[in-house]
């Protein structure tokens, strides 16, 4: 895989751009994504797909960023969107609209007219209700909706509990034991086409086995299923590889593609075209966040490196206690001694915190890389204290493209406004 934030003479790099000179000219907090790590990613999904009938669909959750999504597009990448909103931004980007998949459990009637309207793919339906309702809105529209039902296979996925989807106990899919009378239901629905199946179990999944354990059920299913008069031309099977972030080992992109693929060949299901969903594995890697040092604040118990980027910019540490490694931007002297500090930002929530206990040698002004922020790091930011969204940068190779500039103070009231005088 392809390492595109490197060390050359004591200095951090994007690609081959000093990431000090990005700082001093962009400001931070900034994320910072490589091209050619988006690039090597996907290429590996694609490689370990030649032969066969299969679709890597981007999950742009995940990094929703124009820029980023216009980098699959070239590569002629399918998406998997959850609103209006992300279909908007993937057409934006030079996506296709026969290659969208409309993912989620509560899709609203106007953003199941957009699909309609503009010929998505196919999508994926969470609940016998869902189904309901986007018959009688396609039917309206006189179009015929391509549909799968997401099922929910019961499988653990042994994830943080927050991102584990596939259990009985989650909101999301179609219970496995009602998924034959739901697609029996579907057949009978005039404004509706089967054309699959969908399952997604969960998220930063280092195991292939919880995979394979769901497929095994979604084979059964979809025998019955046929057998019930129902085609199903593709099984979807969500996203959920996770990366490296700290210590884990989870089997690289090449590899658990093929494991994937060839379990449904030894299950005698070769013929089928097979969908995926990856968000993180495609650009976690991908991204890094700079931040600089405010203040140090030594303490009775803990030293406090405070920085500019904060909970608003990065919520995953906050949220799951995630773990992202951080590293000096220009290490200073190793013969100093290593002092120990929680990296916090400026944000007034004892949550707000980055890092932990991090052996480093700092001094304020100092910058800071926060590594591993490509994916649900820009995309889950939020204006929390008022704190305008980071900018973000683009790097291929020497050049440098600004994905999406810093917002400004008075951005941050875009549409809002004082009460009027005559309101007391
Ligand atoms: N498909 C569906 C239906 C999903 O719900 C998700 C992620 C994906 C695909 C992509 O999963 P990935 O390959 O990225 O694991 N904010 C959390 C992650 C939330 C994941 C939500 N669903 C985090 O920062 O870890």
């Amino acid at each position: 895989m392809v390492n595109a934030f490197t060390y050359i003479d004591n200095q951090l790099y994007a690609e081959h751009v000093p990431a000090r000179v990005l700082a001093e000219q962009y400001g931070t907090p900034l994320y910072i994504y490589s091209r050619a790590a988006l690039i090597d990613a996907y290429q590996s999904y694609a490689d370990a797909c030649t032969g066969r009938r299969a679709k890597i669909h981007f999950a742009v959750k995940a990094n929703s960023n124009l820029a980023v999504l216009s980098v699959f597009a070239r590569l002629g990448a399918g998406f998997d969107i959850v609103s209006g909103g992300e279909l908007t931004r993937v057409l934006a980007a030079g996506g296709k609209p026969n290659d969208i998949v409309f993912s989620g459990v509560g899709k609203s009637i106007a953003e199941m007219r957009m699909m309609l309207d503009m010929g998505g793919r196919c999508f994926n339906v969470e609940s016998r209700a869902e189904l309901a309702q986007l018959s009688r809105v396609a039917g309206e529209s006189g179009r015929i909706a391509p549909i799968s039902l997401r099922v929910n296979p019961d499988v653990d996925a042994k994830t943080h509990q927050y991102i584990s989807t596939g259990l009985k106990s989650t909101k999301f899919g179609i219970a496995f034991d009602d998924a034959r009378t739901t697609y029996r239901a579907a057949l009978d629905m005039k404004y509706l086409r089967i054309t699959g199946i969908d399952c997604h179990i969960g998220s930063q999944i280092t195991e292939i086995s919880p995979y394979l354990d769901a497929i095994d059920k979604i084979l059964e299913l979809v025998v019955q299923l046929e057998s019930d008069g129902a085609l199903i031309h593709h099984i979807d099977i969500g996203g959920g590889l996770g990366i490296r972030y700290d210590t884990e080992t989870p089997p690289d992109i090449g590899t658990f593609v093929k494991t994937i693929l060839d379990h449904f060949d030894q299950r005698g299901h070769s013929h089928r075209e097979i969908w995926f969903e990856p968000g993180r594995s495609l650009v976690g890697n991908a991204g890094i966040l700079l931040t600089r040092v405010e203040y140090l604040k030594p303490g009775a118990v803990k030293n406090f490196a405070i920085v500019d980027a904060a909970m608003n910019d990065l919520i995953r540490p906050a949220m799951y206690g995630a773990y992202h490694a951080i590293d000096a931007v220009t290490p200073r002297d190793d013969s100093q001694p290593l002092v120990t500090y929680d990296i916090v930002g400026p944000v007034c929530e004892s949550g707000d915190w980055l890092a932990r206990d991090r052996p480093l040698i700092l001094e304020s002004g100092d910058l800071l890389a926060i590594r591993s922020v490509g994916a649900y790091g820009f995309s889950s930011s939020s204006n929390y204290n008022s704190r305008p969204r980071a900018a973000e940068l683009l790097v291929d190779d020497t050049r440098v493209h600004v994905a999406r500039q810093r917002e400004t103070l008075t951005q941050l009231m875009d549409g809002e406004s004082a009460l009027p005088h005559y309101i007391k």
